[in-house]
């Protein structure tokens, strides 16, 4: 029962092979351009190979049972046709919906069951807040009333590898948004976060033009993205769901635990 865990040094990726050898998952074959680099755990099988170039991926493929794929648009199509035909009996998907719909619908009429992830705002994005947390103890944004409910990474992998670990054919076809445990506003994002990390952080409204000077030297050129981003999400709060709970036994970690836990990153 080889268990194929594609960007397996990625931010998740990485995090679901850790996630596999605690449910006791030993037969794990992990995807990556760089096998000397990796540093993937003992025991894990390590093959050379990247999603975007799939004529590496049919050595990768042979003998799996199940993969944990992710998320890479510009090869999606032949990916899947590659993973259908080496007869994988079904894929965990990182996708999502809003700029991830195509992903999700190339993924969703492939000829191989899928169960595919799309979580919203990840708990690592208010890394991007650090530096101003640091040096003023506060966030200036443009949106103090934008509603997320962000999921850590971890509990996105935890999901992936609970499904991997335990085929249950109810999960087929499906497509879960995994949140976090409470939705909030961005202004109680940032009190959350102060909470976690021991000292008080004040959120100002600002500019959408000062927003972008302060998150550009952070973020580069996705800066103005993730700003029109927020925008958009005035009109469509994120409701919370218990779909971490539910799917592994465990509830999702709210943001000030993961502020908590990665309280060195704002200084
Ligand atoms: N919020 C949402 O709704 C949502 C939904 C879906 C996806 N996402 C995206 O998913 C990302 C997290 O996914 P992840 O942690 O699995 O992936 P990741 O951190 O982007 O890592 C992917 C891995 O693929 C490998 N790779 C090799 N060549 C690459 C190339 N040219 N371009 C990209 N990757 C290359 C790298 O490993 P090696 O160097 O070892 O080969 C890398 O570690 C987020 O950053 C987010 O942008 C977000």
């Amino acid at each position: 029962m080889t268990v194929l865990v594609t960007g397996a040094t990625g931010n998740i990726g990485r995090k679901v092979v850790d996630r596999l050898l605690e449910l006791g998952v030993r037969d794990i074959r992990a995807l990556t351009t760089d096998p000397a680099k990796a540093n993937l755990p003992d025991g894990v099988e390590v093959v050379t190979g990247f999603l975007g170039r799939p004529e590496t991926m049919s050595v990768a493929l042979a003998d799996v049972d199940r993969v944990y794929l992710a998320p890479y648009p510009p090869t999606i199509g032949i990916t899947c046709e590659m993973i259908a035909a080496a007869r994988v009996s079904y894929v965990v998907a990182l996708s999502g919906g809003a700029h991830w719909q195509q992903h999700a619908d190339v993924i969703a009429a492939a000829a191989v069951p899928a169960i595919q992830l799309g979580p919203g705002e990840f708990c690592e994005n208010f890394a991007m807040w650090a530096t101003q947390i640091a040096a003023t103890g506060t966030v200036r944004e443009p949106y103090p009333d934008v509603v997320e409910a962000p999921i850590a990474m971890d509990d996105i992998a935890r999901v992936a590898a609970a499904l991997l670990a335990a085929p249950d054919d109810a999960h087929l076809g499906r497509m879960y948004e995994l949140t976090g445990p409470e939705a909030l506003t961005r202004a109680q994002i940032a009190e959350q976060i102060g909470i976690g990390i021991g000292r008080p952080v004040r959120f100002e409204t600002c500019s959408r033009e000062e927003a972008l000077a302060t998150l550009a030297p952070v973020m580069g050129e996705q800066a103005s993205w993730y700003v029109d981003l927020l925008a958009a999400g005035v009109q469509t709060p994120q409701q919370a769901n218990d779909l971490v709970a539910e799917l592994t036994g465990a509830p999702a970690i709210s943001i000030a635990e993961w502020a908590k836990l990665n309280a060195d990153r704002f200084g």
